[in-house]
């Protein structure tokens, strides 16, 4: 028998449940605050994960209690949100998916890995893959943004990052694909709202990426704290046992929420814990995150007969499997074990800075951007400005504010810190006024402003709905003077917004010489910003979410199905709104470079497609602007006449071109024929004769884009 199977059978009830459950120990910085019942419940065997501890020799002090204490020894898994680093954060994943390059992706995900490892533990809650359109719901920031397609593939490259080429190695993490699944579209944008949608909106837009990460092998999948369509995720016996299980296959381990087996009582489709427990376990739940639920509830649901031994059994098989893969038996110590060399510190602070120059999306540029060389004084205004910590975004793990590098650091290190003002002007979220004139002051000074402004790093994230998108507090006076003032002076104004969201700012963009979207940058924020400000590196990051230009436009996404009165101005009687245009502000895709690229002569073969071809499609990009830069090229598709009415435009791939001045390039992807497969009216993927259009270019804006058309035919 094998050394899982026989400690099964050695094991309590009460140890079963242990290892359901998993607890966490309120780390500080310095160290972590484990309750003194954790500790107990550790030796004697009945708690078995533990989440949130930070330190390798914290980690393996507990490590010690479980495997050396208690009766059978069986290490202890332990995990953190480690969303876009450890201690060496990284732009926030919403402005990752932006950079379209799924090295990066990858490369941040392992490096987050080997220093989170290094620091002892085994498994991190991501990637999170949740596809946000409603910019009011806080927790786009930690995902891909609005596209599917894109999605699936940085699940494929986070997850690969995460677990390394063996979940075995000291320096992999067992990665987590959440939120499983449709948690983006809460009524009203609004946290922890309930969800219903269609159940083709499920299987077409919320379902894929996860289908991709569990391809990827990854090791873990927690479901969402919402319910969809009256059903809770947590309690989802059709999309945890019938989807995932059944048609996906995926065999790994399924985690909880924090407290979402207690909160199936609030949801209202259990009237106690054992019920929640029981429900939960039932639909494939393993582990119980913070609920006490399994512990406490399932004993007794087992002696009312509402749930079986045999599927505690199950449950505490994938746990002890994945801590087996994850090497723990083996060796309980392996993670931490090493300490991280400076050399790594080094190597990760560059891949950081690197990574943030990629991230940066350049919504407006007036040729404001660069700076012109040789400028004796720049003003950087605005409360974020000079606010170190705010760079880190929301999840930092154990990321320390300190370590964060700021515009006004940046700017300093980059021009001489004799040719840098700061004035705050204001604070990110306060009614207080006075500071605007100093600011306005500072800039008179100045022959340039760059003016920081945005939301502070707690305003996205967890239960961060917002339901006005402008800037916070007064920030709009502060902009509103100084774009006054300078303009009146003939000097240029460079914002630069700070947000883990589109935000709606039309005024702002219509006031600004330069609008640069920044996200959250992560450690190298300032740094990065500074090459980008100055020139030295040329902005080349793409939306990857549309920003809208109006709250009544939410929500609003490029992958819209078309109306049958599509917007017409002559024609009152058509899809549009009488107080706004449909447009968006900035479409999905949109990004200015410091070059300027015109693209022509599209080539897409063959023409008739069977399923088993590949589409060859081929344009050439050339750089007609004065810098070096990179342009990214887009593929969609579009079926014209189908059996169900098809996206206006669904994205199929990207490709990147990196050109001097002058140079041209010709681009190809390749486009394997069985993407174009769609869900049909009974929702099964068909191939379907027919004509579609292939359309490339630099964003999802149709205007922009050229066309061709291919016809599918069977055989
Ligand atoms: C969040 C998860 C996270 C968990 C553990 C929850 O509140 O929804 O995304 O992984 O906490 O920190």
């Amino acid at each position: 028998m094998s050394r899982i199977g026989e400690l099964l059978k050695a094991m309590t009830l009460p140890e079963k449940l242990g290892q359901l459950t998993m607890t966490a120990s309120s780390y500080a910085v310095t160290g972590p605050v484990i309750a003194g019942d954790s500790t107990e419940s550790i030796r004697d065997g009945t708690l078995g994960n533990l989440l949130n501890m930070v330190g390798a020799d914290h980690v393996h002090e507990m490590q010690r209690l479980a495997v050396e204490h208690s009766r059978l020894k069986i290490p202890l898994l332990i995990g953190l949100d480690v969303i876009h680093g450890h201690r060496t954060l990284f732009p926030v994943p919403l402005a990752e998916a932006g950079a379209f390059d799924r090295e990066l992706w990858q490369q941040t995900a392992r490096e987050a890995a080997l220093e989170a490892a290094a620091d002892g533990l085994a498994m991190t809650f991501a990637p999170m893959l949740d596809v946000a359109r409603d910019p009011r719901w806080g927790r786009g920031v930690e995902g891909p943004g609005e596209d599917s397609w894109l999605a699936a593939r940085i699940a494929e490259a986070k997850v690969a990052g995460f677990q390394g080429a063996d979940l075995g190695s000291p320096g992999s993490l067992a990665a987590v694909a959440k939120h499983y699944c449709a948690y983006a579209p809460v009524t009203a944008g609004r946290e922890y709202a309930s969800v219903d949608i269609s159940e083709r909106s499920v299987r077409e837009v919320y379902l894929p990426p996860f289908g991709a990460a569990v391809a990827a092998g990854v090791a873990a999948v927690m479901p969402a704290f919402t319910d969809l369509a009256g059903i809770p995720l947590t309690a989802h016996v059709e999309l945890l046992q019938g989807w995932l299980r059944g048609r996906l296959g995926f065999d790994g381990v399924i985690v909880s929420d924090y407290n979402a087996i207690g909160e199936l009582v609030r949801h209202g489709i259990a009237a106690d814990l054992t019920q929640a427990a029981a429900l939960a376990l039932k639909a494939g739940v393993d582990i119980d995150m913070m609920a006490q639920a399994y512990r406490l509830g399932l004993p007794p649901a087992l002696e009312r007969g509402l749930v079986r031994i045999e599927q505690v059994d199950a449950a505490v098989l994938r746990v002890l499997t994945l801590k087996e893969r994850l090497g723990l038996f083996d060796d309980p110590y392996r993670r931490g074990r090493t300490p991280d060399t400076a050399e790594a510190r080094a190597r990760r602070r560059r891949l950081a800075r690197a990574a943030a120059v990629r991230c940066v999306v350049m919504l407006k540029n007036a040729a404001a951007l660069p700076l012109a060389g040789g400028l004796r004084t720049l003003a950087v205004i605005g409360p974020l400005a000079d606010a170190p910590a705010e760079m880190r975004g929301p999840w930092w793990a154990a990321g320390e504010g300190r370590d964060h590098v700021s515009v006004v650091a940046g700017l300093k290190r980059a021009l001489g810190e004799g040719r840098v003002v700061h004035a705050p002007g204001v604070e990110i979220d306060s009614a207080a006024t006075e500071g605007i004139a100093a600011a306005v002051e500072a800039c008179r000074q100045a022959e340039a402003t760059v003016l920081c402004l945005g939301e502070a790093a707690t305003m996205s994230g967890e239960a961060a709905s917002r339901a006005h998108l402008g800037l916070p507090g007064e920030q709009r006076a502060l902009a509103t003077a100084v774009c006054a003032s300078a303009r009146a002076a003939g000097r240029p104004v460079i914002a630069v917004l700070f947000s883990g969201r589109p935000l709606i700012v039309p005024w702002l963009i219509e006031q600004a010489d330069a609008v640069l979207a920044a996200w959250f940058l992560g450690c190298e924020a300032g740094n990065a910003l500074a090459d980008l400000i100055t020139g030295r590196e040329s902005p080349s990051a793409r939306t990857p979410i549309t920003w809208p230009r109006a709250l009544g436009q939410i929500p609003i996404f490029f992958g819209e199905r078309p109306s049958g009165r599509p917007a017409n101005p002559q024609d009152h009687f058509t899809s549009k709104y009488l107080d706004v245009p449909n447009e968006p502000q900035f479409p999905f895709g949109h990004g200015l470079t410091y070059g300027r690229f015109t693209l022509a002569n599209l080539r897409v073969a063959p023409a008739r497609v069977t399923e088993r071809d590949v589409i060859e499609v081929q344009v050439d990009v050339v750089n007609v602007g004065e810098r070096a830069a990179e342009e990214t090229v887009f593929v969609f598709t579009h079926d014209v006449v189908a059996s169900v009415a098809r996206p206006l435009l669904e994205l199929k791939g990207f490709a990147k071109a990196a050109l001097a001045p002058g140079e041209s390039r010709s681009v190809r992807l390749e486009l394997p024929a069985g993407e174009l497969r769609f869900l049909g009216p009974d929702l099964a993927p068909r191939f379907e004769p027919g004509e579609v259009e292939i359309l490339v270019g630099p964003c999802a804006e149709r205007a922009q884009l050229l066309v061709s058309r291919i016809e599918l035919i069977s055989g």
